[in-house]
């Protein structure tokens, strides 16, 4: 095949991509998560693009194929954390997001790395992830009459049990 005619495939197929429809909407907030100030402020930076309605969609969400990639990981991180609907997750379920919050922080594993590639001042410094995994581990979940309080005698027996 000639050079030329391959490029004009290639451009052809590039243009096709981009008429693939994505939703890259961001719905009305309900119940967003409080944080204090410093804790709300690194979430911001680091976390809001995928797990909450206040994503700032870049240029490249336009341009497919990044384009998918990135709606992939908002719609998904929206699915498993969104802390603009927070308080529509149960009690329990706030407790293990916030446990999940910890471990990825803790585990480096948040932001995810093509995220950093692209927005470097995203990247957590030991101090936001002090404060981030102190924060999660200490809130209380909204709902608290579901929930046993920290250390109580309940607490202490399920842990006797943890297999
Ligand atoms: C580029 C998008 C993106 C950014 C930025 C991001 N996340 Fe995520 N996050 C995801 C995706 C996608 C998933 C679900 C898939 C997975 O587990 O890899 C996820 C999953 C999670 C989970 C749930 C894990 C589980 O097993 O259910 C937690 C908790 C989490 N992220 C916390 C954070 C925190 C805290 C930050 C900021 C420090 C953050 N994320 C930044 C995309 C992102």
């Amino acid at each position: 095949m000639k050079r030329s005619r391959m490029v004009g495939i290639a451009a052809g197929v590039l243009v096709a991509m981009q008429l693939v429809p994505l939703s890259r909407t961001n719905p009305p907030v309900e119940g967003a998560l409080a944080a204090p100030p410093e804790v709300q402020a690194i979430l911001d930076r680091s976390c809001m693009d995928c797990h909450s309605h206040a994503t700032r969609w870049p240029w490249y969400a336009w341009a497919a194929p990044v384009s998918w990639l990135v709606v992939y990981d908002v719609h998904h991180g929206r699915d498993h954390v969104n802390f603009s609907r927070w308080s529509s997750y149960s009690a329990k379920q706030q407790r293990h997001k916030l446990d999940e919050m910890v471990e990825m922080v803790e585990d480096g594993e948040m932001p995810l790395t093509p995220y950093l590639w692209l927005h470097r001042e995203a990247e957590l410094s030991q101090a936001d992830r002090e404060l981030l995994v102190s924060f999660a581990e200490t809130r209380t979940p909204v709902r608290e009459s579901d929930e046993e309080p920290a250390a109580s005698p309940h607490e202490d027996h399920e842990h006797q049990h943890q297999h």
